[in-house]
């Protein structure tokens, strides 16, 4: 299983703060944002990635993140010319993926807790597609999927009007090595985009789309809006402070996953030693 981050886009909901900086490269709280979504992959065993970005915006997280074999991860980088849509990057990232399944997240959600790293370590051998489900108070801004009681979906529909369902679709996607194929297929959409909600519906007819509620305890929050950013630092930064972990961070993700070792953790943090960051990530190597 490869991974794909997908982070370009214009950033333009938060103009003024995104006309220098990507988007994915602000702060959620003591982190850059990108690491959070990155961390859900590595945390789940996928060491091989693909990060996406504009042109200008991609020199900024290769100086970032390298060539991952700090957290004993191997990264690559390609750009996306312009923001054609969330299933683009499966064409971009064609000979990334070679005859690999992959899973794409995208670089602006952020997924915490409950059972999430077994889940998703779960569909490693996947065949179709699977999508995961997360109840939110206001479906008609996302992805809309409605599904029985046994978790079979009836419907996946983008940003209806008249939601069908009060379940999302979070920005996060396990697929078959078809979705090249299927992506190559997509016309765009009424806004000019290719769609990932119509990559989910060519599953869906073909009968090879599951579904994963995601648990209570799990947290989704995406970090669209300025109000979503600030709530997502308010939210990582609690969790922090009062449980004394580590949330987002592709250092612990890396040690859990085993793909670097406790002196190799203890390195980093040394590294980083002059920062709450660094002191952090000793006290998870010391546990
Ligand atoms: O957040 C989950 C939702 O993401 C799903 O429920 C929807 O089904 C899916 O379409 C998508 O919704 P949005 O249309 O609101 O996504 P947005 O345009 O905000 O893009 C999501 C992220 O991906 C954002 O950080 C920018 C980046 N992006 C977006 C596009 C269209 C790219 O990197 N390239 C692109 O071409």
């Amino acid at each position: 299983m490869k991974g794909i981050v997908l982070a370009g886009g214009n950033g333009t909901r938060l103009h003024p703060l995104t006309l220098s900086v990507s988007k994915q490269l602000m702060p959620i709280y003591d982190k850059p944002m990108v690491y959070y979504p990155l961390s859900t992959l590595i945390a789940a065993g996928i060491h091989e990635i693909l990060i996406i970005s504009t042109p200008e915006d991609l020199p900024l997280f290769e100086r970032l993140l390298g060539n991952g074999s700090q957290w004993g991860c191997a990264f690559s980088y390609a750009e996306q010319a312009e923001p054609k849509g969330l299933a683009e990057a499966f064409i971009i990232g064609e000979s990334f993926i070679g005859e690999s399944s992959v899973a794409l997240v995208l670089g602006d959600n952020l997924f915490h807790g409950g059972k999430l790293s077994e889940q998703l370590s779960a569909l490693n051998k996947i065949e179709g597609g699977h999508i995961f489900a997360y109840q939110v108070k206001d479906p008609e801004r996302y992805g809309v999927v409605e599904f029985d009681q046994s978790n079979r979906i009836l419907s996946i529909e983008e940003k209806p009007k008249q939601p069908k369902s009060s379940f999302v679709v979070p920005g996060i996607y396990f697929y078959d090595n078809t979705v090249i194929q299927k992506a190559k297929g997509l016309r765009p959409s009424k806004r000019g985009e290719l769609e990932i909600t119509d990559i989910n519906k060519s599953y869906l007819a073909e009968q090879r789309l599951s579904l994963t509620p995601l648990d209570q305890e799990s947290a989704w929050l995406d970090t669209g809006t300025l109000e979503s950013l600030m709530e997502a630092s308010q939210y990582v930064q609690a969790l922090q402070s009062r449980q004394g972990i580590l949330v987002g961070s592709p250092e612990v993700a890396a040690y859990t996953s085993k793909a670097i070792s406790l002196k190799q953790l203890l390195e980093i943090a040394n590294k980083f030693s002059y920062t709450p960051y660094g002191e952090a990530i000793k006290k998870v190597a010391n546990r």
